[in-house]
């Protein structure tokens, strides 16, 4: 049986020939996601940005940097989690993903959970929140953990956050998702605890 480490580096070459919808020929690099393949944590965000882009990497502009920041307060790096997105291709002009785009590219999100089966999956912003949780509302769910039934994933608990770029620039938003993230390892200790 192939690794959990080389089971997604196979998974990342198949994602980097992938046409399924549009973007890919309008970006420049597939970011397929990073971090540890054992990770506990796996944080998705919406889809790569223009840094994201040119690097093939996610998070690593502005938005990255903050979360960076919020990691390195509750003690983990990025090389300890997962951090990936919801689509793996720039949208042009950074506009949202459409339904059909984020649909065209869930079989490699499923997967890449499939392969990590983090204990918890943060999603990050509203767009994340709703491939996962629908009709539910970010401002009412933020800070929440969550156990939900998934098809193709089964029994997951999620932790809905509000995005790091939107809360950049935003005072009173920045302070409530710092806070969010300050509870992730209550959670993951709750999520052990139900475990044994
Ligand atoms: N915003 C996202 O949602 N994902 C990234 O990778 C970068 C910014």
């Amino acid at each position: 049986m192939p690794s959990k480490a080389e089971q997604l580096n196979k998974l990342n070459t198949q994602m980097s020939a992938c046409s399924q919808c549009a973007l890919r020929s309008g970006c420049k690099n597939v970011v397929p996601g990073e971090g540890s393949a054992e990770a506990e944590i796996m944080f998705i965000g919406e889809g790569p940005g223009a840094k994201e882009d040119e690097l093939g990497r996610p998070f690593v502009g502005a938005a990255g940097k903050f979360l960076d920041e919020m990691l390195s307060i509750i003690s983990l790096k990025r090389e300890n989690v997962y951090i990936a997105n919801v689509v793996k291709c720039r949208p042009p002009q950074n506009r949202d993903p459409s339904p059909e785009e984020a649909a065209a590219c869930w079989p490699w999100l499923l997967e890449q959970i499939r392969i990590i089966q983090p204990k918890l999956i943060v999603t990050l912003g509203r767009h994340s929140m709703e491939r996962f949780l629908p009709n539910q509302k970010i401002s009412t769910v933020h800070g929440k953990a969550m156990r939900r039934e998934i098809d193709g994933i089964g029994k997951q608990v999620f932790y809905t956050l509000y995005h790091p770029a939107a809360a950049l620039y935003n005072g009173s938003m920045r302070e409530t998702l710092i806070k969010d993230f300050k509870r992730i390892p209550k959670i993951i200790e709750k999520i052990k605890s139900e475990e044994n």
